[in-house]
């Protein structure tokens, strides 16, 4: 099979299985970040399937390039691994299975791109870590900023409330924060965008 066919039925099974994976229109916008960027090292929190990251893969750029993902369910992350050698990514994606909020305070490594994509209750965690774990002049880009409209609602049903409000921390924080230069595009299901200008 080809490539691309063996990536469509990943597509299509993580959909199937209702697994919530990047849309297309968002992975569109950052195909076209990562085509300017040139990444050598891109970290990613939240793997699922690993679709997002065998997409990513394409546009990684010299020598010993490669991509972290964290993945904290066993399950996802045993499929992770079998999709990534299905398309003969082994040596350039690693699948790291743990709970990133401690995961990540176990690294040092720096990144072109830390692309945000798990628990929306942790994601100013994972902000300052990706801030820590992101070259100057890199990107963090993070998912999901809209959720399904409700960041931007005045009401939300109250099992949604605690992620809400995180998002919005997030979005107030990336606006004030003088480390980054960001910005928020209203694509899929709403991307922040953050430029590192300094540590
Ligand atoms: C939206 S999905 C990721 C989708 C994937 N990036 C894609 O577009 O193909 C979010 C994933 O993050 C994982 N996750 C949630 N909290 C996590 C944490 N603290 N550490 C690592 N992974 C986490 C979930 O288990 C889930 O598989």
């Amino acid at each position: 099979m080809e490539k691309e066919e063996i990536l469509l039925n990943i597509k299509k099974e993580a959909l199937d299985n209702h697994i919530p994976i990047i849309e297309d229109d968002s992975l569109e916008y950052i195909k076209k970040i990562l085509e300017e960027c040139k990444p050598n090292k891109i970290l990613e929190i939240g793997t699922a399937v690993g679709y997002s990251a065998i997409n990513f893969s394409k546009y990684l750029y010299g020598e010993n390039s490669k991509i972290t993902t964290i993945e904290i369910k066993e399950q996802m992350y045993e499929k992770a691994i079998e999709n990534i050698s299905l398309m003969k990514l082994q040596d350039k994606i690693e699948v790291i299975n743990a709970d990133a909020t401690k995961y990540l305070k176990q690294i040092n490594d720096q990144y072109d791109v830390v692309f945000i994509d798990a628990a929306k209750g942790q994601y100013l965690v994972f902000l300052e870590e990706a801030i820590r774990l992101c070259k100057i002049g890199g990107i963090i880009i993070a998912d999901n900023m809209l959720y399904r409209g409700r960041t931007l609602s005045n009401y939300n049903e109250h099992k949604h409330r605690t992620a809400t409000n995180r998002l919005r921390e997030y979005l107030v924080q990336m606006e004030e924060d003088e480390r980054l230069d960001s910005k928020l595009v209203k694509v899929g299901d709403g991307l922040a965008i953050s430029i590192v200008k300094s540590k």
